[in-house]
C-alpha cells in the first residue's frame, strides 16, 4: 500500500481509504468490524464516515455507521492507529430527522454535530472533519452546470471561525470540504490563509470513469493548493464492476435495492459503462479493479475511498492498489471518455 500526504499536514494516509456508508443498512455491525480488520491488515489507515450514514438516510438508522466504528474502537482499542474522517450534514431533502432539520454550518449546528459524532465514535478527536456538501445552493450531486439562485447562507467566515475553535479545543485536527466547487474551495482556502483559520486539507468529491468532472476546474486547485481529492464512488455505485450489464439487477446489490440511486443508470452511463467493462475484459482485467486503479493513479487524488458490502469485494478492491494500468489500457479509457465524456456527473 502506498501512503500519501494529506494536504499540508504531517499525516500520511493510505492511497485507499475505507468507505463505511453501507454499515448499519446493507451491512451489520459485525460485518463492519470485519471490514475494518481486513482493511487494516491490507495496509489501510484511513477511514471515512459521516453523521448522516448509513445511506439511504432514514430516521431509524441515523448515525448507526458512526456507532459501529465507535464500538470497534472501544473493543479493539486501536483508535490511535487510524486517521479518522467524518462529516457534518448540510441542508437537504429527506434528512429532516437530523437535529432540527434546518441544517446550517453555524456555531449551533457545528458544535452539536461534532460533539455527537465524537460521542458515537467513542473518541476524543476526529482527524479530518468535513463539510458534507455546501450549505449554499450550487452545482453538486448530479448537477453538472451552475444555475444561480439567490439565497442566504451562513457566511464562510463564521463556519471557519467555529471550526478554528474546535481545532483549538483539540476536537478536530484538520478540516476538509466535500461536494465543493472551484469557487467554494478557493474561497475557503483564501479566507483561511488571510485570517489564520484552518486551511482545508482535502476535497471529497465523486470521481470515477463515468464522472471525471473534477478534472475540469478542481484538479488544478487540488494540485496547486495541496488540497487533494478524496475520490468517492470510484465504482459509480458498483456499476463499473459490470454486474449491472444488460440491465441486470443482482439481488441485494445497491442499485437493485434502492431505486432512488439513479445517478449512474441513465442510458448514456450504461452505454459508456459497457465499453469500460469490455475494455477491461479484453485486457484480462477485472473491470472493478481497472476502474479503481484508474482513480488511485490520478496525480490530484490523495486517497480513493473504496466501498464494499462483502469481504470478497473488499479483498478484490484492496488488490487494485497493486495494479498499474498499461499504456494501451489507458489509451482505451481515454478513447471511451472522449467519445462519451462524463455521462453521470
Ligand atoms: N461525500 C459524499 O457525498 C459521499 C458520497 C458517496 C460516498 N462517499 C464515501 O465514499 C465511500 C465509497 O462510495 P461508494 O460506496 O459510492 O463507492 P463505489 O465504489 O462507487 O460503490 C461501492 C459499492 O459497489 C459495490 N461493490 C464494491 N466493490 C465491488 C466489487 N469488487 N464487485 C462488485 N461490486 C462491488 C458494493 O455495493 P453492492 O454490494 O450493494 O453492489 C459497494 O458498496 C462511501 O462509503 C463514503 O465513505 C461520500
Amino acid at each position: 500500500m502506498e501512503y500519501r500526504k494529506l494536504g499540508r499536514t504531517d499525516l500520511d494516509v493510505s492511497a485507499l481509504c475505507l468507505g463505511t456508508m453501507t454499515w448499519g443498512e446493507q451491512n451489520s455491525e459485525a460485518e463492519g468490524h470485519a471490514q475494518i480488520e481486513r482493511a487494516k491488515a491490507g495496509g489501510i489507515n484511513f477511514i471515512d464516515t459521516a453523521e448522516m450514514y448509513p445511506v439511504p438516510p432514514r430516521a431509524e438508522t441515523y448515525s448507526k455507521t458512526e456507532q459501529i466504528i465507535g464500538s470497534y474502537f472501544q473493543q479493539r482499542g486501536d483508535r490511535a492507529d487510524w486517521i479518522l474522517a467524518s462529516k457534518i450534514a448540510g441542508p437537504g431533502n429527506g434528512i429532516s430527522h437530523i437535529r432540527d432539520g434546518q441544517l446550517k454550518f453555524d456555531r449551533q449546528h457545528i458544535v452539536a454535530a461534532l460533539d455527537a459524532s465524537l460521542k458515537r465514535l467513542r473518541t476524543d478527536w476526529i482527524d479530518l472533519y468535513q463539510l458534507h456538501w455546501p450549505e449554499r445552493p450550487t452545482n453538486f450531486f448530479g448537477q453538472l452546470g451552475y444555475r444561480h439562485q439567490d439565497s442566504d447562507f451562513t457566511p464562510l467566515e463564521e463556519t471557519l471561525a467555529v471550526l478554528d475553535e474546535q481545532v483549538k479545543a483539540g476536537k478536530i485536527r484538520h478540516i476538509g470540504l466535500s461536494n465543493e466547487t472551484p469557487w467554494g474551495t478557493m474561497k475557503f482556502l483564501q479566507l483561511a490563509e488571510s485570517r489564520g483559520w484552518p486551511r482545508a486539507v482535502s476535497i471529497q468529491n465523486p470521481y470515477n470513469l463515468l464522472n471525471r468532472s473534477f478534472e475540469v476546474g478542481l484538479a488544478e486547485v487540488a494540485i496547486r493548493e495541496q488540497c487533494g481529492l478524496l475520490a468517492y464512488s470510484p465504482l459509480a455505485f458498483g456499476m463499473l464492476s459490470g454486474k449491472y450489464e444488460g440491465g441486470a439487477r443482482p439481488e441485494g446489490a445497491r442499485i437493485s435495492l434502492f431505486s432512488r440511486f439513479a445517478r449512474y443508470t441513465n442510458p448514456q452511463s450504461e452505454a459508456a459503462c459497457s465499453r469500460y467493462v469490455a475494455l477491461a475484459r479484453e485486457h484480462g482485467l477485472d473491470p472493478a479493479q481497472m476502474a479503481l486503479a484508474f482513480v488511485t493513479a490520478q496525480p490530484f487524488v490523495t486517497s480513493n475511498i473504496i466501498g464494499a458490502t462483502s469481504l470478497e469485494q473488499l479483498e478484490s478492491n484492496l488488490a487494485s492498489a497493486e495494479l498499474s494500468l498499461s499504456a494501451e489500457v489507458l489509451a482505451g479509457i481515454e478513447a471511451i471518455h472522449k467519445a462519451q465524456p462524463n455521462p453521470a456527473p
